[in-house]
Parts: C-alpha cells; structure tokens; sequence
C-alpha cells in the first residue's frame, strides 16, 4: 500500500459549482490485481461531462458519490502491470480520475504513442473531445461540401476540431465563442469563414446577417442564448447534433429559455433532423477518426491549443473557470512531470 492524493465530490452543488463541494484528501492505494495495472497520472482532463456527475438527477451515467473521486479521463505512466499488455514505463489514457495514482483494469486502458503527439493529445485532439468532434460532424450531421455549419464554443475541445475538419470538406463555417480574443483564433488560427462573440449585443441579428443563405448543420456545444440564435436560421431539412448544452448544465437561464412548443414547432415546420449523441456509443468509430486526424496533427495541418494548469490541488479552480469560458483550448492539469 501507498499513499496518494486525491479530489472528492464533497458535497453536491445547487446551482453553480463552488470550490466547497470538492475536498483534497490523501488515501491508500491498494496493489493492482490480476488484469489490472497501476499508474501515475500525468495529465488530468477536464471536460464540461463532469458537471453533470456532481448532480444525483438521472443521467446517461452514474453520478460521483459524495466522497468518491470525482471521474476523469488521465494520462499516467504505468508503475506496475498484473496485465501482459502492458509493462512499467508504458503511457496510458484511462480512467484514473482527479487523483495522482490509480488502479486501472488493462481492458479498459489505451496505450499513447508518445512518436505520433505530445502525449497530452491523447485527452484531447486525438482523444475523447477529438473523437467526440468527427463522429458529430461525419456520422451524426452528415456534413457535407458546400453547407453552411454553424458551430458553437468554436474555439473548444470539440468545437476547434469541428470548424477545421468542416473547413477541409469545404463548407462554409461560422463559429460562435466567447470574446473577441477567441472569436479572432477562430479565424486566423483555425480557418472559420467567421466566428460571432455571444457575449456582444445582437447575436440573432449578427448570425442572421452571416447566413443570408441559412445555416444546413449546427453543432450544438452549448444551449443558451445561441441555441435561439441558430434555431430561426436553420434551413429547411437542416441537421443538428447536440453534443452538449453546457449553458444550461448548472440552470442558469432556464427559466428565460425558449418555451418548448415554439421549439417543437420549428423543429417541425422546418422538418429538421435533431439528434443527440454521447461518445461512448462510437467507440467502433475511433479507429478511422485516428487514422485521419493523428497524421494531421502530426504534421501540423490541424491545430490544437491547450490550457494547462499545475497541480491537482488547483483542479476545481481550473474546472469552475472550465465552466464559464475561462479555458482556451482543451483544459488540461498537469498533475506530474515524471
Ligand atoms: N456528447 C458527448 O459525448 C460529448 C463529448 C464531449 C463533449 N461534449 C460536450 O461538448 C461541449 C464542448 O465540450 P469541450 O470539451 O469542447 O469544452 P470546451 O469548449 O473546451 O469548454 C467549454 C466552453 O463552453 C463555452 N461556454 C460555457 N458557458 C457558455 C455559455 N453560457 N454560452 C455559450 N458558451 C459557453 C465556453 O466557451 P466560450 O468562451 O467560447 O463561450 C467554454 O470555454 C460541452 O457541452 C460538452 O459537454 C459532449
């Protein structure tokens, strides 16, 4: 047995998350078991899931218990393997949580080959939010040359992969993002056609007058405000993939949002395809979207930003700001060089 650190669900926010519903603490590490491995994490992911894991209501996954870990996607080094597929020393993705060591079953664990991308993209552009990005886009919207796409938080995890590989089809692409600062990233960097700041006065107005042909496909990242914005631009027999809502997943603006019949009426009279996906049912689909983002990452023609910070300890400081945009890229925290 070891010791080691660790981040609990302390106690389940009402609202907004604040630092008191999560607490430090140290705990003992059992040894690994006959199939398991045991690993030192590296990087921590944080990913706007894992509001939805702080509440009890219902969901596509079990909430975090009070005074369990709270979940997470990490990096790790392997420290010791009970597995024959993996050996000391080996980099894995996994589930290891907001802890610096855990205990992983082997089948449930990906080697990264740190020769392809800094091994930090494996929690990112070439992870889960990347792979999130391609089965949106290919799959779900069915994205095709010459569309107008419309996607939101444009500068995110998902929504940067989004707007780059639309652009490589050949669609039109206008992006929606916090702050002039990112909306200008999306441009110069990621290859937007335009990219709106929702937090400037007149969203409907300004996304009505960049779509004077209409919008085919929005790749909903977030509800809210933009969600309204989008719904009147949408083009008949339009697509909409809802990856996430994460203006609503603490209620803020709920009570202001769009009432349900003028929603239901839209998406009727404009026989539009709504459809919601969760990543986890596409794992048969990681495999091709690897094999055709990795070698352009690798050779620099999609980019990706990260917003890293130090130490576990600053991990629920980091996911607050996560969720109010204060993130520019995949968010990440760093846990250990070593
Ligand atoms: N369905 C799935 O399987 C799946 C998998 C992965 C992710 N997702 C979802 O995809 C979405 C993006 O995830 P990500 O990892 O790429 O996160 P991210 O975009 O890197 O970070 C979240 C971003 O959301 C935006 N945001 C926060 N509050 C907002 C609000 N009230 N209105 C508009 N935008 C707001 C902020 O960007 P701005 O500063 O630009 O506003 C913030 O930076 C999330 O909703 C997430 O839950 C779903």
């Amino acid at each position: 047995m070891s010791r080691y650190s660790r981040i609990v669900l302390a106690s389940r926010p009402a609202g907004a998350p604040t630092p008191d519903n999560f607490r430090l603490e140290e705990a003992e590490l059992p040894q690994p078991q006959d199939g398991q491995i045991a690993a030192h994490t590296l990087w921590l992911s944080l990913d706007p899931y894992m509001r939805g894991r702080m509440d009890a209501a219902a969901s596509y996954a079990d909430p975090v218990g009070i005074g369990d870990t709270m979940e997470g996607g990490a990096v790790g080094v392997v420290t010791d393997s009970k597995s024959d597929r993996f050996a000391a020393g080996d980099i894995v993705v996994g589930r290891i949580g907001w802890a610096s060591h855990g205990i992983l079953n082997a089948d449930e664990v990906r080697k990264v080959d740190p020769d392809i991308a800094p091994i930090s993209t494996a929690l990112g552009i070439l992870g889960m939010p990347g792979h999130t990005a391609w089965v949106g886009l290919n799959d779900i919207l069915q994205a095709k040359s010459g569309e107008t796409i419309v996607v939101s938080a444009a500068t995110g995890a998902v929504g940067s992969l989004v707007g780059q590989l639309a652009k490589r089809k050949g669609m039109r692409v206008i992006g929606v993002a916090g702050g002039a600062e990112k909306c200008a990233y999306a441009v110069e960097n990621l290859g937007y056609d335009l990219c709106l700041d929702h937090r400037a006065p007149d969203l409907p107005g300004r996304l009505a007058t960049a779509t004077p042909d209409g919008v085919d496909c929005y790749y909903e990242n977030v509800g809210g405000a933009t969600l309204e914005a989008v719904l009147p631009q949408m083009n008949t027999f339009g697509r909409m993939a809802i990856c996430g809502m994460i203006a609503w997943y603490s209620g803020q603006g709920i009570e202001d949002a769009m009432r349900l019949p003028k929603m239901w009426r839209a998406i009727l009279v404009k026989r539009l395809r709504v459809q919601g996906f969760i990543i986890f049912d596409h794992n048969d689909r990681f495999k091709p979207f690897v094999e055709e983002v990795a070698p352009l990452v690798a050779n620099g023609t999609i980019h990706y930003r990260e917003s890293v910070i130090e130490g576990l300890k600053n991990a629920p400081a980091a996911f607050l700001d996560l969720l109010k945009g204060g993130n520019f890229g995949k968010q990440l925290v760093k846990v250990s060089d070593t």
